[in-house]
């Protein structure tokens, strides 16, 4: 059976602020920019959820793609939308919400979600129609 690859694009707004702690005010807007602004902002990003699998014969699909939608939704969507990524999410406690560090953490969270012989292979996460970052897995 021909493996083939088929990816979702999804939505969701989220506020956040890239800082470290224990630097200033000062410092944590010389390294992050406008996205260390104290009093937080936000930003309306793209995920594109790419997996990998083989042909089923009799749908012809790979994996019905309003299902993987739900999946996404469910695992990560929810969480996410219209949440503060610094406060809000228990699977980014703790972390600054860099547009990297969040693409890695979707993947913890999505990987294990999907159904058996369906493989994740590429998230892509922009955080604005300019700049994304991708993430193929460890
Ligand atoms: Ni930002």
């Amino acid at each position: 059976m021909p493996r083939v690859r088929v990816t979702r694009r999804l939505h969701f707004s989220a506020a956040h602020r890239l800082y470290r702690s224990e630097w200033s005010d000062e410092r944590n807007r010389e390294v992050f920019g406008d996205c260390s602004n104290p009093l937080w902002h936000g930003h309306n990003y793209e995920l594109d959820v790419t997996v990998e699998g083989e042909v089923d014969p009799t749908t012809g699909f790979v994996l019905d793609l309003s299902r993987l939608k739900r999946i996404v939704e469910e695992n990560v969507i929810r969480d996410l939308d219209h949440r503060n990524l610094n406060v809000e999410v228990p699977w980014l406690e703790g972390m600054n919400p860099t547009t990297e560090n969040v693409v890695v953490a979707i993947w913890g969270q999505l990987r294990p979600a999907l159904p058996e012989g369906i493989a994740l292979t590429r998230l892509v996460l922009w955080e604005t129609p300019r700049n994304y970052v991708e993430y193929v897995g460890e």
